[in-house]
């Protein structure tokens, strides 16, 4: 078995930090999101692995990713020239993918689980593809599936007005070989993407068995910013394992589970946990709460932070409250200390301030 991770498209709904980057690396508790979906495939033994890129973003990601030797597998890169739909993008990688059975895994996608029983399941009862579900409560805002009580999908509906079950399609896929037959006999949708949910349905509609994996924990789509700064609460909750290998001086007080990278410096602050901060930061007179992620080469001085993240590069002078927060990287918030309190901004395209 092989796998393709997705990770080309847009990602309008998280700019500007997209502007400058691609959203599969934007981070997540420190580690870029596109990680944690390369450490589920390794983990199931596959050793091959395509990631799809855009040519803009491509060459950050393979700057960052490599070539999987950290992982002990190889990955390749495979460019899309076009965010042209999930199925485009399996159409892409056609030669990549060969004979070969495949998951196929978006890569702004955060499951809290493995994904050995999904592909166990895929393996025991050979059905062309396998989808996952989850349980939500707004199903009308996202791909649905009908299903029977033995699992096997009957239909799928994108964005349905009258939801037919509250099972919602995940980003995580296996296919058999035959979805590129499918592939083949469907048009581009109203918005102009090869839709993979009427890949899905063609293969239904052939005869083909498409079973379903109900996931039982958490999933979130990190597409957008509330949707980050929960998936950085829930892996900091989860998955944190405390480390200090900081200086840490004697007026400052770490509380909970926190880590510090090496070559950072906490001084006459507080931390309280769950919290990660990353190589060569600086946090000085600063209270530093729960659910943050702080980036390296960070600088907080007589601030205090809970519940953000803070990227790579960024300096904070005398902020006194800053709360569910998203900083990009390099970024400079100070006060202002003049006699009229005026704000004065230097925001890129479709920044959001809330003052
Ligand atoms: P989406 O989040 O559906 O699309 P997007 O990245 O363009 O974002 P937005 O809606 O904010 O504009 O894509 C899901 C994942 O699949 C994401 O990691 C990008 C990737 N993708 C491709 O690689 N190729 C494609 O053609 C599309 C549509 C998405």
């Amino acid at each position: 078995m092989k796998a393709i991770i997705l990770s080309g498209g847009k990602g309008t709904r998280l700019r500007p930090l997209t502007y400058s980057g691609a959203k599969q690396l934007v981070p997540v508790a420190n580690k870029p999101i596109l990680f944690y979906c390369i450490e589920n495939i390794v983990q199931v033994g596959i050793k091959e692995i395509g990631i799809i890129i855009s040519p803009e973003t491509g060459q950050e990601i393979k700057d960052t990713v490599g070539d999987g030797s950290r992982w002990k597998v190889k990955i390749e890169y495979i460019t899309q020239d076009m965010p042209g739909g999930l199925a485009h993008a399996i159409k892409t990688a056609r030669e990549f993918l060969g004979g070969s059975s495949f998951v196929m895994y978006l890569g702004d996608n955060l499951i809290g689980t493995g994904i050995e029983k999904f592909v166990n399941d895929f393996n025991t009862n050979k059905p062309e593809a396998l989808i996952l579900l989850k349980e939500v409560d707004n199903p009308e805002q996202f791909g649905v599936a009908e299903v029977t009580e033995d699992k096997s999908v009957v239909r799928l509906i994108e964005k349905p007005k009258v939801p037919p079950s509250n099972l919602a399609l995940v980003g995580i896929y296996i296919f058999s070989p035959k979805v590129h037959e499918a592939i083949e006999m469907i048009r581009p949708s109203e918005r102009g993407e090869l839709e993979i949910t009427d890949a899905i349905q063609k293969l239904i509609e052939t005869g083909s068995n498409v079973e379903s994996f109900i996931l039982d924990m958490w999933w979130l789509d990190t597409g957008k910013k509330d949707d980050m700064l929960t998936a950085n609460a829930i892996v900091l909750d989860e998955w944190l394992t405390e480390s200090i290998d900081a200086s840490v001086d004697e007026e400052s007080n770490i509380l909970g589970r926190v880590s510090i990278a090496k070559g950072s410096e906490i001084i006459n602050s507080k931390i309280r946990g769950p919290v990660v901060i990353g190589e060569n930061t600086v946090v000085k007179d600063s209270f530093v709460g729960p659910y943050t992620s702080i980036g390296d080469n960070v600088t907080v001085v007589k601030s205090s932070v809970e519940h953000s993240v803070i990227m790579s590069g960024s300096e904070l002078y005398d902020i006194e409250r800053l709360e569910e927060s998203l900083i990009g990287r390099k970024v400079k918030i100070s006060q202002n200390s003049t006699r009229h309190k005026a704000l004065r901004l230097l925001l890129g395209d479709d920044s959001v301030v809330e003052v």
